[in-house]
């Protein structure tokens, strides 16, 4: 056969792959937007690095406080009331529930990422928080009780002729957590998901075509994703006016990244790119044909906590600095690794020995004015020599740039993106930047490949 008819054979071939995305494998990739980048609609000119770092380092702080009673005061979590009977079919919620997940969720508003998609037939664009930390994806549906203000129009699933109510005994009804469902006046499902600071949204459980209108050129679509109708959320946030909702990419069966299961070769990865940078990451979906085989390529399982539900867990057995290694001593998970909170919050056990180490290896004086919240501060870094930072997870030893661990802030002054935490560890963004990160849900690993992610 002639070349050109083989390649036109193989182009053919790829587009029908591409539109019947129920049946075969595909990998395609997005635009992740840094919150405050200039392709963000948040974006800011006049808001300087160091003010941005520091905005997002407290999201960060706020975020891991609300897995602070982890392993510490399990039977103290702030469990918010239950919604009001006033409320249209509210959940039966019962509060007296130590179910961990709802204590836990954060609030929508640490989110560091956006992305885009289309929901319904004919398509609607969303903007959404990315987040690895929840699963149950949501938008704000009209019509609607009570919902944040939103600049777009809500999502109206009556203008979709590809929308369809879930039932509330349905599989997908009964993956939500029995306390946080109910049956609506015509069965369908009611969801109900809490958030920290006595935050609620309520919604219907529904299912629609989810489109990813992909940076490789091919339109990624998937039937029947099933996500949430919101008709009642009392809370607002920074950046409510711009999303329109939340996509859920954790371990459980309703997270995006599980429905879209085999079809994706139940594999994701995500790309992220540091602050100064004018490009955004990149969430791929499936096995992306230009993934070479990187040198250094790591992998390591992943564990889920019932009572954390929701996160991705490794386990950390030690951080080298230096010459020096520190162990944890532990072997079941012990850290949650979050595309979200951009600091690394390290249990206060570990913390005292790492940063003593981190003291010893640079051998200057810490800068006595570390702004709030870092904890570890240089200054005149030019002048340093940086020691090795490695993170050994269990089977995979993810060796850090001197990039992952600090962050440039005014008048010469570099922090350490490494704070301690009263509750469990956080792996975090900053400490990913520049590394592909591949969750595979099937074999349950998650691999780090060292990436330069702007021109990716
Ligand atoms: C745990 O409870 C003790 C005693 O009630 C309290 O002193 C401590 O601050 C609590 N810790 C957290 C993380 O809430
Ligand atoms: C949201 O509604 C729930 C249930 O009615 C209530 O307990 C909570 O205080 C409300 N939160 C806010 C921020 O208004
Ligand atoms: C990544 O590539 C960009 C564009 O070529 C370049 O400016 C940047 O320095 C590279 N970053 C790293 C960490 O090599």
């Amino acid at each position: 056969m002639h070349p050109f008819v083989l390649t036109t054979l193989i182009f053919s071939f790829c587009s029908v792959l591409s539109v019947d995305a129920s049946k075969t494998l595909m990998g395609f990739s997005i635009d992740l937007i840094p919150r405050h980048s200039p392709m963000s609609p948040l974006y800011n000119s006049e808001m300087t690095q160091t003010e941005l770092v520091k905005s997002a380092a407290m999201r960060s702080i706020a975020r891991s406080k609300l897995l602070d009673f982890i392993g510490q005061n399990e039977s103290s979590s702030p469990l918010p009331s239950p919604p009001s009977p006033s409320l249209p079919s509210p959940p039966s919620s019962s509060s007296s529930s130590s179910s961990a997940e709802s204590a836990i969720t954060p609030v929508p508003d640490h989110g560091e990422y956006l992305m885009r998609f289309s929901l319904g037939t004919p398509q609607v664009e969303r903007l959404a928080i990315f987040d690895t930390g929840s699963d149950l994806s949501w938008v704000q549906c009209s019509p609607c009780e009570t919902c944040y203000p939103q600049d777009a129009p809500l999502y109206d699933p009556t203008q979709s002729s590809t929308y369809m109510e879930v039932a509330c005994d349905s599989q997908a009804c009964t993956l939500i957590p029995q306390n946080k469902r109910d049956c609506g006046n015509s069965r369908q499902c009611i969801y109900l998901q809490q958030y920290g600071g006595s935050s609620i949204t309520i919604g219907r459980l529904g299912s629609d075509t989810v489109n990813f209108g992909s940076t490789t050129g091919q339109a990624a679509t998937f039937p029947e994703s099933v996500f949430g109708c919101a008709f009642y959320s009392n809370f607002t946030f920074e950046i409510s006016s711009k999303a329109n909702g939340i996509v859920g990419l954790g371990p459980g069966p309703l997270s995006l990244a599980s429905q879209l299961g085999e079809q994706t070769g139940h594999k994701f990865s995500y790309c992220m790119v540091p602050f100064s940078s004018t490009s955004s990451g990149k969430l791929k979906f499936g096995s992306y044909p230009s993934q070479s085989p990187t040198n250094g390529v790591v992998s390591t399982p992943f564990v889920i906590n019932p009572s954390l539900p929701s996160y991705y867990l490794l386990n950390l057995e030690g951080i080298t600095v230096g010459q020096k290694k520190v162990l944890t001593g532990q072997s079941g998970g012990n850290i949650i690794i979050d595309s979200v909170p951009i600091l690394t919050h390290l249990e206060q056990r570990i913390y005292v020995d790492f940063i003593s180490s981190v003291k010893e290896a640079f051998n200057v004086e810490a800068a006595e004015d570390a702004p709030n919240p870092f904890e570890f501060c240089v200054r005149n870094p030019s002048s340093m020599n940086f020691p090795e930072f490695v993170f050994h997870f269990t089977g995979a030893d993810v060796v850090l740039n001197p990039n992952n661990m600090f962050i440039a802030l005014d008048n010469n002054l570099i922090c350490m993106t490494v704070v301690p935490t009263t509750g469990i560890s956080i792996f975090g963004n900053w400490a990913q930047i520049n590394f592909e990160v591949e969750y595979d849900l099937a074999a349950r690993k998650v691999s780090f490949a060292p990436t330069n992610c702007s021109i990716y």
